[in-house]
């Protein structure tokens, strides 16, 4: 049987840093539409092309492209894989093609972890957060550094800002979660798979509660 949890929560909220930690300690498989994406523009693929305007405006991409990504990624899974979704669904119509899906599978989501962040901490996030070209791996310029300014501690790669973490496009993702993606936080909550977690600790307090409803509580705590 597909089982699925969702990381759900605003630009900045920490849904790619927490998705590490929980990937480590359990056995999802994390799918990030946003990571698929970039992947797709650095590859020249048509569907990063078509994405990339969207992207550097800090406008959703249309449904269809982000439906037709994630199921031929789940297509590559077997029946009883376990998904974390990170950034997906965005969208009502979204949430409805992955409950179709696991329908299919005989699956389920078990939980929607929202990520709750006060605004204010979500902008500074954004603004300090560098990313490894080679790796993917994420820092914060104060709140998580790494050892030596600019470089990767994980693989020696050249850190960098991501396009869209301007002022301008920051201001306008959030303003776009607001306005499309904060009708999800009823939809799952009438299902009653939403779990409210404060987000806006340190990243292994976060991770703790979360791992500690998935039943997989953290040694030391
Ligand atoms: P996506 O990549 O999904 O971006 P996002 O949702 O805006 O989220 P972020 O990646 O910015 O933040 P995050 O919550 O993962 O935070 P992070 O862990 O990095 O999407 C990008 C674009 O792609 C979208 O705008 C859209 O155009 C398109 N897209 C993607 N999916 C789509 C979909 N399903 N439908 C339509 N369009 C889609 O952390 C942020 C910073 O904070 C880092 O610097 C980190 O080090 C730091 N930090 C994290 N946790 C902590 C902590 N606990 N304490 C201190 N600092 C912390």
């Amino acid at each position: 049987m597909m089982q699925a949890i969702v990381l759900l929560g605003a630009p900045g909220a920490g849904k790619g840093t927490i998705a590490e930690g929980i990937k480590a300690a359990t056995a999802f498989v994390h799918v990030s539409t946003g990571d698929m994406l970039r992947a797709a523009v650095k590859a020249g693929r048509p569907v990063g092309l078509e994405a990339k305007s969207y992207m550097e405006k800090g406008e959703l991409v249309p449904d269809a492209v982000i439906v037709k990504i994630v199921t031929e990624r789940l297509d590559q899974g077997g029946p009883d894989a376990q998904y974390m979704f990170d950034g997906f669904p965005r969208t009502l119509e979204q949430a409805r093609m992955l409950d179709e899906v696991l329908v299919e599978h005989r699956g389920r989501i078990e939980h929607v972890f929202l990520l709750d962040v006060a605004r204010d901490v979500l902008v500074d996030r954004l603004a300090g957060r560098r990313v490894c070209r080679s790796c993917g791996a994420v820092y914060h310029v104060r709140n998580i550094p790494p050892k030596k300014a600019g470089v990767c501690d994980a693989c020696g790669g050249a850190l960098y800002q991501r396009p869209d973490d301007t002022e301008e496009t920051v201001l306008n993702r959030l303003e776009v979660f607001k306005r499309q993606t904060q009708s999800l936080i009823e939809y799952y909550e009438r299902r009653g798979v939403l779990a409210r977690i404060n987000a806006g600790q340190k990243r292994e307090v976060t991770q703790a509660d979360i791992l500690a409803i998935l039943g997989k509580p953290t040694v030391g705590r």
